[in-house]
C-alpha cells in the first residue's frame, strides 16, 4: 500500500514538474504518507517518530568564515558600529534603528521607514541566526553577512551614506582609528567595516531551545501540546517541507502565495519561475519578530497559521507544494493551538546586546 501511494505521488510530482522543489516535495510527500498511516499515534510514538525524522536536527554552532574569525577586538568594534548612527548620511540612523534588540532585532513595522519618512519596500527582517543562512536578504541576493553589511549603509532609503565618505568620517575619529588598527592590520577600510559588523551579528543567535533539547535526547523538554505541535509541523501541516534542517530553513526559494508586486528572487535570477519566490526564513526567535513575511502583512503567528491553513492567497506563481498539498490544510482549532505552542518554543530567548560607549 505504502509503495503504491508513493508511486502515485512521485508520478504527480514529476508530471507537474516543479523544478528545483522536486526533492523537497518528494521527501515531504513520503513523510505525509508515514504520517497518515500513524494518525492515532500516542505521544510516545510521536516522540520516537520525531526523533528519527531526518529533517529536524538541533542547531549547532554558527559557522565562522576562515577570513573573519571572532576576535574580541573585531566583535567589540562591530557592536559599536552596529549602534553608531554616524554610519548614516544624516547621522540619525544606525543598524539598530531597524534591527532593534528590544524588537527581536526587527523594527516592529510592516515595512521599514525610509530616510524621508515614506514606506520602505520590505519588512526589516530579524537578524537573529542570519549567520546560518547560505544567502542573505529576503531574496538571497547577498552571499554572506560580510557581503550584506555594506548594502544598507549605501542604500539611499536606508542609511544613505556613500562608503568612501564613511571611511573618511571614521578616520577623523581618533579612537576608531586605534580600534580598527587593533582589530585589522590595514585599519579602516570598507571591507573591515563589513567584517566587524558581520562578526558582531554572529553573536545574535537563538539556539538550545526546548525543541533542540528534545532533539538532543531530553524527552521531557516539550509539553504535550508543544509535542503535538511539532508533530503537526513535521506532518499534517507540512511546515518542515521548507522549514527544515539546521536553522529550520532549507535555504531554498518559494512563492507561498502572498499577493504582492514584489518579484522576490526574480530580481536576482531573471527567471520567470522565480517571481515572488523568497528564501525560506528561519523560525528561531520567531515569537519576538512580528509582524511577519517580507511585506509585513501578517501581524501575529496566529495570522500566519491561518494564512497557511487557507492555502495562501493564491499568487499566480504559488509554489507547487503549497498549491498541491496545503490548499487548504484543514487544521482544527486545537491543532492550530498546538502548532502555535510549538512555534513559541522556537522563539527562545534572543540575547540582548545594548549600545556600548561609542568612540
Ligand atoms: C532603514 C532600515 C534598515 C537599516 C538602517 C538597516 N537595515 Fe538591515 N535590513 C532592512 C531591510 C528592509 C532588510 C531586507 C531587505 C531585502 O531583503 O530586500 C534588511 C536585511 C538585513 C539583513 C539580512 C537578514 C537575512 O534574513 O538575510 C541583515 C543581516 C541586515 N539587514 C543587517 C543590517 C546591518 C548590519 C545594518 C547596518 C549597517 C542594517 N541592516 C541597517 C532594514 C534596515
Ligand atoms: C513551500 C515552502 C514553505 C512551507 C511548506 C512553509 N513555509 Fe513558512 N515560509 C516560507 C517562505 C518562502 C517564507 C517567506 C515568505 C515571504 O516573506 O513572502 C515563509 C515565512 C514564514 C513565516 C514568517 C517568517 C518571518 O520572519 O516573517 C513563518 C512564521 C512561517 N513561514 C511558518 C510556517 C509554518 C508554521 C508552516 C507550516 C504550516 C510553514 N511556514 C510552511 C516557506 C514555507
Amino acid at each position: 500500500m505504502k509503495q503504491v501511494l508513493m508511486l502515485i505521488l512521485l508520478t504527480i510530482v514529476s508530471l507537474i514538474g516543479c523544478s528545483s522543489n522536486t526533492d523537497e516535495a518528494t521527501n515531504s510527500a513520503v513523510l505525509r504518507i508515514k504520517e497518515e498511516k500513524a494518525e492515532e499515534k500516542s505521544l510516545d510514538q510521536m516522540k520516537s517518530a520525531l526523533l528519527s525524522n531526518g529533517m529536524l536536527i538541533p542547531l549547532g554552532e554558527i559557522p565562522i568564515p576562515d577570513d573573519n574569525p571572532m576576535d574580541k577586538e573585531v566583535v567589540e568594534l562591530g557592536q559599536m558600529l552596529f549602534f553608531d548612527s554616524r554610519l548614516s548620511g544624516n547621522n540619525e540612523r544606525s543598524c539598530a534603528t531597524c534591527h532593534d534588540p528590544e524588537k527581536g532585532y526587527g523594527d516592529g513595522r510592516a515595512t521599514f521607514e525610509t530616510v524621508d519618512g515614506g514606506e520602505g519596500a520590505r519588512n526589516s527582517p530579524t537578524i537573529i541566526n542570519s549567520g546560518y543562512y547560505t544567502t542573505n536578504f529576503w531574496d538571497g541576493r547577498a552571499e554572506s553577512l560580510e557581503e550584506q553589511a555594506l548594502g544598507p549603509i549605501e542604500n539611499p532609503d536606508e542609511m544613505d551614506q556613500p562608503l568612501n565618505e564613511l571611511v573618511n568620517e571614521l578616520k577623523a575619529i581618533k579612537r576608531y582609528e586605534e580600534l580598527f588598527a587593533a582589530a585589522f592590520p590595514d585599519g579602516i577600510t570598507e571591507q573591515n567595516i563589513a567584517k566587524a559588523l558581520a562578526a558582531f551579528q554572529r553573536l545574535i543567535v537563538v539556539k538550545d531551545t526546548p525543541y533542540d533539547q528534545f532533539l538532543n535526547g531530553d524527552s521531557n523538554a516539550l509539553t504535550d501540546s508543544e509535542l503535538r505541535g511539532m508533530n503537526l509541523f513535521a506532518g499534517k501541516a507540512f511546515c518542515s517541507t521548507c522549514h527544515q534542517g539546521e536553522n529550520l530553513s532549507d535555504n531554498n526559494f518559494y512563492n507561498i502565495g502572498i499577493t504582492t508586486e514584489d518579484v522576490g528572487r526574480f530580481a536576482v535570477t531573471g527567471e520567470e519561475g522565480d517571481i515572488g519566490r523568497i528564501r525560506t526564513p528561519s523560525l528561531y526567535g520567531i515569537s519576538h519578530t512580528a509582524p511577519y513575511m517580507r511585506d509585513g502583512s501578517l501581524e501575529t503567528l496566529e495570522a500566519v497559521i491561518d494564512y497557511y491553513n487557507r492555502g495562501g492567497d493564491g499568487h499566480p506563481n504559488t509554489s507547487f507544494f503549497i498549491k498541491q498539498f496545503m490548499s487548504p490544510l484543514g487544521l482544527t482549532y486545537e491543532e492550530k493551538a498546538d502548532l502555535l505552542a510549538f512555534l513559541n518554543v522556537l522563539g527562545g530567548e534572543p540575547p540582548i546586546y545594548s549600545k556600548p560607549e561609542l568612540p
